[in-house]
């Protein structure tokens, strides 16, 4: 068993994840009130958010490089990164270091250089090598639930790994807050599935600022 899988996005009207202001207090409250075990991110998305939100030129420091201990009521979720790429090669730090996240999880398949894998073993980040030339989502999901005992994962990612997700069945919930602006043309798109996707409404709610919290079931 997979573990369950929400994805969690801030939308325009258009569907848009870009080009308006998102309003980071509702998106992690909502997301947070999902009581994940771990949030999931692709590298494009956790090298944006590194580079928006962090001080790149901070240098790693020697605490950097060691896994932190992980006391056993620490409620916070883990972080989990798909990088088969290694683009994530001297930015992890930045995330191990994030308020919200106890410990960091890399997912890599069987094409990552070996360079990354040194860097993640060198600093004891833990990882998840499935997959030929991506990551293998549902072996890898089915892996962190076994060796992590996470049951429920927020997807807090771009278009292109949520498509996946969906594409390949396994998304549970689409969590949508909408902001109320039409982001326009040349902004990325949430869904491009692919395919018909049969939802079932969960929850509406309208929130302040003009935004609307919507979860969907996936049908199956
Ligand atoms: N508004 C919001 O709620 C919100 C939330 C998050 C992000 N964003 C924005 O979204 C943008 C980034 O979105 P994005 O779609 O470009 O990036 P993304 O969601 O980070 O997707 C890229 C990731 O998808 C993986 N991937 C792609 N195809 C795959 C496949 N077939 N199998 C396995 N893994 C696959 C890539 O793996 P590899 O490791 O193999 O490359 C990479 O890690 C940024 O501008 C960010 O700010 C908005």
């Amino acid at each position: 068993m997979h573990p369950e899988v929400i994805i969690h996005n801030s939308v325009s009207l258009d569907h848009a994840v870009t080009g308006f202001e998102v309003d980071l207090g509702q998106h992690y409250g909502a997301l947070l009130a999902f009581e994940p075990e771990a949030v999931l991110a692709g590298s494009t998305t956790a090298k944006t958010g590194i580079e928006i939100f962090m001080d790149i030129t901070l240098p790693e420091a020697e605490a950097d490089r060691h896994r932190p201990e992980v006391r056993p009521d620490d409620r916070r979720p883990i972080s989990v990164i798909v990088d088969s790429r290694g683009i994530l090669k001297g930015l992890l730090h930045f995330y191990r270091n994030m308020e919200h996240t106890k410990d960091v999880v890399v997912l890599v398949a069987e094409t990552t250089p070996e360079e990354y894998l040194d860097y993640l073993r060198e600093r004891e980040y833990p990882f998840i090598r499935c997959g030929g030339n991506r990551v293998d989502l549902r072996g890898a999901l089915r892996e962190l639930g076994e060796r992590f005992g996470v049951s429920r994962v927020v997807s807090d990612t771009g278009p292109e790994l949520n498509n996946v997700l969906i594409r390949e069945g396994l998304a549970d919930t689409i969590s949508l807050i909408v902001h109320p602006v039409i982001a326009g043309e040349g902004e990325k798109k949430l869904f491009d599935s692919g395919g018909r996707v049969a939802l079932e409404l969960q929850k509406a709610v309208p929130l302040e600022q003009g935004t609307v919290h919507l979860v969907y079931a996936v049908k199956r």
